[in-house]
């Protein structure tokens, strides 16, 4: 067992009390590789904003989970050296079972998400409230969700989905014992989240439901899955280098504002930058096919973002300026 105060990671409470009384949200940017980190962790020193990096059960297979708790110690002494001492989080996400929770607490993980949303009601309690139990026991801080996103991506697959039920809530936070909950307000998993046709407008999410989650259980902890932007210009360039991408749209980033300033604490977002690492490698495959260095189109990659998550972080999470030294 390495529990992750070893590692200088932090778990989220202190972090998601601070953005609730501060109105902003942490992102929680997803990882597979080490160019990504380093963005990351590059990102969240140079605009001094805490960070969690969250990692889904095929990434954790992808990168090797024992290679990951040493890149998750390396990231905070990255950090360190970098001269900013942020809070950073290591988050198993969209956790599907219980083994899976155990092994990411005994390898470093500071936070984890069990996601029973595809379970009936009373068997999301059940399993979540046994995570609880388990990952208290280690002071880690687990997320659980209620509603199902719509989207589909490798690991995470709905087919059916639907909003939150307010009216819930209370109930499964009481008999949980989560720290926090995801809801699903419209949002979605994956690059394909609406299909707009000329003249159309990006269905709004629905804050209403936010705002009676919220009234429900006042100053609870919430987070947004599927809260990628998306943007136009970056598929329009993978495109332009011989990508082949539909026509399609994420939420806009005023919606996340406005949902960071909510109970919202926590904003996830992997398809940006997916996007952005693509758009960046197709244009240097496409300018200068004589490349194979894979440091000359990694590092640009790397650059781009680097780039985007400091726009997400200083101008759609708030969360710039908000680090605090890590006890
Ligand atoms: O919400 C899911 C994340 O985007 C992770 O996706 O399972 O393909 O790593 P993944
Ligand atoms: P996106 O696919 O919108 O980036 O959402 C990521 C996510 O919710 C990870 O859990
Ligand atoms: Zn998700």
């Amino acid at each position: 067992m390495v529990h992750y105060r070893e590692l200088g990671l932090v778990n989220t409470r202190e972090l998601f009390q601070r953005a609730m009384d501060g109105r902003y949200a942490i992102p929680a940017f997803n990882l597979n590789n080490l160019e990504q980190l380093q963005a990351i962790i590059t990102a969240s020193v140079e605009t001094s904003s805490p960070v969690i990096l969250q990692v889904s059960k095929g990434a954790r297979q992808y990168a090797n989970q024992t290679l990951l708790r040493y890149l998750a110690k390396g990231a905070v002494e990255m950090a360190r050296e970098m001269g900013g001492a942020i809070p950073i989080v290591l988050h198993l996400d969209h956790g599907d079972s219980f083994d899976l929770v155990r092994s990411c607490i005994e390898t470093g993980f500071s936070s984890v998400m069990i996601d029973g949303s595809h379970l009936s009601y009373e068997d999301n309690v059940a399993l979540t409230h046994l995570v609880v139990e388990y990952a208290h026991k280690y002071d880690v801080t687990v997320e659980g969700e209620l509603g199902v996103l719509a989207g589909i991506e490798d690991e995470v697959a709905s087919a059916r989905s639907h909003y939150t039920r307010p009216e819930e809530v209370q109930d499964f936070v009481g008999r949980t014992g989560v720290d926090s909950l995801a809801i699903s307000i419209g949002t979605s998993h994956g690059a394909y989240k609406f299909k707009i046709r000329d003249g159309e407008k990006i269905p709004p999410l629905r804050f209403d439901i936010l705002e009676e989650v919220e009234r429900r259980i006042p100053g609870f902890p919430i987070v947004l899955h599927g809260a990628s932007s998306v943007p136009r210009e970056v598929v329009d360039e993978i495109n332009r280098y011989g990508g082949k991408l539909e026509d399609t749209a994420g939420i806009p980033e005023e919606q996340l504002r406005r949902a960071a300033e909510s109970a919202v604490c926590k904003i996830n977002i992997d398809s940006d930058g997916r996007l952005a690492l693509t758009a960046a490698i197709r244009k240097i495959f496409f300018e200068k096919p004589e490349e194979f260095d894979p440091r000359k189109y990694l590092g640009p990659a790397r650059d781009a973002l680097i780039a985007l998550y400091r726009h997400k972080i200083m101008h759609v999470l708030g969360s710039a300026g908000r680090a605090f030294p890590p006890t």
